[in-house]
């Protein structure tokens, strides 16, 4: 049943979604179609987790945290997993992401492979292919001069005479070496220079990477007589480079760096990610230290996850970055307390990402790369646990030092101490900080907790009231049905009173639920009940998501969330682009974890009740209602919709100015809108929420 367009007050637009949005990748979409086809994901995952049979899924312990009693599932059937322990969710190529750390055509890739399939790469726009093989040519050139460095340390004369005799010095074995991609850039002016003539390498290149120099003479090379550190990207590639002096004279710089460009983003990257994040996930822990040596002489001790933000102060890009893989970072510090201050601006930025930070302070004299050479993994590993402090409490102990005796320093650093406080985003998290550290400062707790509070009030931030519209909707109850008077019936100052995000509340699962069944069942062949031309009723048999994007859009109507709308067109758009494939395998396997957590969640809750219930009956008696199902939630959406277009219009009439004619047709329309609800009603029953 419709109702008529013009009585809808708000115009609602559907926008098709552009499906080419959905993947950037130059991988062809045909290709990801024939991967998603052949890939299957109990067998992938198999590969990584212990997989049971369990009825028509599969079951194993989740290899994202320690557990004990299997709550990692995956669906041969929707081709989805979900880890109830983590909350992670979505395909074969999410799991490779989350579990392996690999980027999403990495991820493609790594399945072409398993599977034999021959990965061909899109067509793009002039301007795109331009952009593309103008970046794609600073890597070449970047992972070129990382070869070129790496023979030379190994294979030249004058490379094994110092550069590699250097390394071996410091204690790195050929294994780390190997591992850190390390190299030599011969001590000549013109050595690259003439390489990358002679193998045909663009020196433009070279020149906006800052591999090759030209300060107006002529061009040279710019890491000349230096041992070389490429900075790797999440895949392993090369962005640019760190190159130490082994000169001794005080005015040349010890390190030079490559500079920004556009495949380098200094505050983008953190030096070792590559090599440290696989270690990181499973230790769920991730130490940052200062630099190259740093991270490599801590490796090759066996204590893999390390990185250093590497010169430049930590950025939240960074933080960020680290955040994909760990909540968790340990900053390991020297002792030198000027240093250590420093850094504290760039930890708060830490707090204000929501990981928790611990700092460790190194014995006197021992900087990470010193202090691991030295010693074995678990003597390290001992030390590092053990000094490992929380980090608010270990700045408010180290300035509580420095302060005592002088009032008025101390209560600067009373503030301080609250402003890093005030920025964890975590309210419990923040009160046990308040606690602990009104012991450590001698401040009563009632004072901090006053202080905290403005500051918090002051930068009441997005976030937060984000985070307080979202607990409303989840805690309101449920609006009363609308065939009763609405409470501002009864109390004309109601509507004074109540917030208005309590109605959407229900608005929100009953689109919710809809969605639900879209994914689960939108490919399933229903009988609608339906009137022909002659209005003889007849049953027609269409797709179950066909019939909703008829009932939804032929009204032009639009879910009141945007995100649940978002994923609707995009399943209604994937299920245009092939009909025979399931539009969950493509929309669980988004990057943006929104929208596939949403869904895999909304897919993986009919695999909750199924345990629950511990037999099939529940899907099938579901599967059996299902025409009801969606055609009661639909009424039930269409009706608060119109209960929504009455209200504004009766709004409307409380502060009318304007003629009679205009009143009467304001009052004419509520009536016919009333009429309609009248009758989706009774042609339902009452279907309420
Ligand atoms: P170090 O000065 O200890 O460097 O700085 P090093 O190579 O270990 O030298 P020695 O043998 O102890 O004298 C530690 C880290 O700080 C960064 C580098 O990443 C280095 O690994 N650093 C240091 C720079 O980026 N630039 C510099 O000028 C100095
Ligand atoms: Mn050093």
């Amino acid at each position: 049943m419709h109702f008529r367009k013009e009585y809808l007050p708000i115009p609602f637009t559907y926008k098709k979604p552009q499906t080419s949005t959905i993947f950037a990748t130059v991988i062809k979409k045909e290709t990801i179609d024939r991967i998603f086809e052949a890939a299957q994901i109990e067998e992938v995952i198999g590969e990584f987790v212990n997989l049971k049979r369990a009825g028509s899924s599969y079951k194993g312990l989740s290899p994202f945290s320690d557990e004990r009693s299997p709550s990692f599932m995956v669906s041969p059937a929707k081709q989805i997993f979900k880890d109830f322990s983590s909350g992670k969710g979505g395909s074969v190529v999410t799991f490779l992401m989350e579990h392996e750390q690999m980027s999403y055509p990495e991820a493609l890739r790594f399945l072409a492979e398993k599977y034999n399939i021959e990965i061909e790469e899109t067509k793009q726009t002039p301007e795109q292919e331009e952009a593309r093989s103008h970046r794609e040519s600073l890597y070449i050139v970047s992972e070129w001069a990382q070869k070129y460095f790496k023979e030379s340390l190994l294979n030249t004369d004058e490379g094994k005479a110092i550069g590699l005799s250097y390394f071996t010095e410091r204690g790195f074995s050929k294994e780390t070496i190997e591992t850190f991609g390390l190299g030599y850039s011969p001590d000549k002016f013109d050595a690259m220079t003439t390489a990358a003539k002679e193998q045909g390498y663009g020196l433009e290149y070279l020149l906006e990477v800052g591999i090759l120099k030209d300060k107006g003479k002529g061009v040279y090379d710019g890491f000349k007589g230096r041992v070389m550190f490429p900075i790797q990207n999440l895949s392993g590639r090369t962005l640019g480079f760190g190159g130490r002096t082994l000169k001794t004279e005080k005015h040349i710089p010890k390190y030079i760096n490559s500079p920004e460009c556009e495949i380098y983003h200094k505050s983008k990257i953190v030096y070792g990610i590559y090599q440290a994040k696989k270690q990181i996930v499973k230790d769920d822990l991730c130490y940052l230290v200062e630099g190259y040596t740093d991270v490599i002489s801590m490796h090759q001790a066996g204590i893999k996850n390390v990185v250093a933000s590497s010169g430049t102060a930590l950025t939240s890009e960074q933080v960020r970055l680290i955040g994909r893989y760990t909540k968790n970072i340990t900053i390991l510090y020297d002792a030198d307390p000027a240093g250590i201050k420093a850094s504290f601006r760039g930890i708060d930025l830490i707090l204000a990402e929501g990981l928790n930070v611990k700092a460790a302070l190194l014995p006197e004299g021992e900087d990470p790369d010193s202090f691991s050479k030295s010693r074995k993994i678990d003597e390290i590993q001992t030390y590092f646990e053990g000094a490992s402090k929380d980090f608010i409490l270990f700045k408010t102990q180290l300035l509580a030092e420095e302060t005592a005796g002088d009032p008025i320093k101390k209560a600067g650093l009373v503030r301080n101490i609250i402003e890093s406080i005030a920025i964890i985003p975590d309210g419990i998290t923040r009160s046990v900080y308040t606690k602990e550290c009104s012991g450590l400062l001698d401040v009563p707790e009632k004072t901090l907790i006053s202080e905290l509070n403005k500051i918090r009030l002051k930068k009441q931030t997005d976030q937060n009231r984000k985070e307080a519209v979202k607990m409303k909707s989840q805690t309101a109850a449920a609006p009363p049905p609308f065939d009763e008077p609405p409470p501002e019936f009864f109390d004309p100052e109601f509507q004074a009173k109540a917030p208005k995000e309590v109605s959407k509340a229900g608005t929100y699962h009953q689109e919710r639920d809809i969605l639900r069944l879209v994914l689960n069942y939108g490919q399933t062949v229903i009988d609608v009940d339906s009137l022909d031309e002659e209005e003889n009723e007849i049953i027609v048999q269409m797709k179950l998501a066909d019939f909703v994007a008829e009932e939804i859009f032929e009204d032009d109507l639009s879910f009141d969330e945007p995100l649940l709308m978002k994923v609707l067109e995009m399943y209604l758009a994937e299920l245009k682009v092939n009909e025979e494939r399931d539009p969950v395998t493509h929309l669980s396997s988004l990057e943006d974890s929104e929208i596939r957590e949403l869904v895999v969640d909304l897919v993986a809750e009919k695999h909750i009740l199924h345990n629950w219930k511990s037999a099939n009956i529940e899907v099938f008696t579901e599967s059996d209602k299902m025409f009801r199902a969606v055609r009661d939630g639909l009424y039930a959406f269409k009706a608060r919709k119109i209960q929504d277009f009455i209200s504004q219009k009766k709004d409307n009439l409380k502060g009318f100015v304007g003629d009679s004619e205009d009143l009467m047709k304001l009052l004419s329309e509520i009536q016919e809108l009333e009429e309609i609800k009248r009758q989706l009603l009774a042609s339902q029953g009452i279907i309420i929420i």
